[in-house]
């Protein structure tokens, strides 16, 4: 199920879900990202490996939107991230190195939480949390603030809520779950490489 309420134009879900075309990026004499092209194909897991300082998160940020490139092009789901940032937004989930979560929230408040960023009906996204608390196995917790969770519970809430709205195209730190036609772009340092994918 995908839940796109009233905002997103139809997507066009096209077999190339990521395409970087040296999308490049400096600060003052500083190159933090050259030289960066790649296809990733929908429905495909890609780990993106580097030593620190390579540039692998300001080229997540590029194809998230956070950062403007400075030359070059790149896109995600089809959309262009520097013409069409918010069509990208609507497209992709976004796990950070840390978990993004309320602690004083429950797991079931902080997911219709951020279904209502999302601008799902109340009703939606109380659907949705049901949905991702039974699929990461929090519904026996469901009812519990934050900070008594576990690290790897918080982990598996910050994941469900990256994907809230089924997004096709997903970027996570470190270890994540992938599903069918769901792009995962995975950035991690080198020594981390021995970790699965997905
Ligand atoms: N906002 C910024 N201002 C100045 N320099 C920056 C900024 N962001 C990144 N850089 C520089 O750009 C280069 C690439 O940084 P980036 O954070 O993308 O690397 P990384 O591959 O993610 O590294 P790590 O494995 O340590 O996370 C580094 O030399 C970094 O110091
Ligand atoms: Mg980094």
């Amino acid at each position: 199920m995908v839940y796109e309420e009233g905002f997103a134009r139809s997507p066009p879900r096209p077999e190339v879900a990521i395409r970087a075309l040296d999308p490049g990026k400096s600060f003052g004499a500083h190159t933090a990202l050259d030289g960066f092209s790649l296809d990733v194909g929908a429905g495909t897991a890609c780990g993106l490996l580097g030593p620190n300082g390579a540039g692998k998160t300001t080229a997540v940020r590029i194809l998230t939107t956070l950062t403007r490139p400075d030359s070059g092009q790149a896109q995600v789901a089809g959309f262009d991230v520097v013409r069409d940032p918010r069509q990208v937004r609507y497209r992709i989930g976004l796990v950070g190195q840390n978990a993004s979560l309320d602690k004083i929230l429950s797991g079931r408040e902080s997911l219709v939480m951020f279904g209502r960023l999302v601008r799902l009906s109340a009703a939606a996204a109380r659907r949705r949390a049901e949905e991702l608390l039974e699929q990461f196995d929090l519904a026996a917790a469901a009812n519990q603030p934050v900070a008594d969770y576990s690290g790897g519970m918080r982990r598996r809430l910050d994941l469900a809520a990256s994907l809230i709205l089924s997004p096709p195209v997903t970027h996570h730190r470190s270890r994540s779950q992938g599903s069918h036609r769901r792009v995962v772009l995975n950035q991690s340092h080198c020594s981390e490489v021995a970790r699965p994918c997905c």
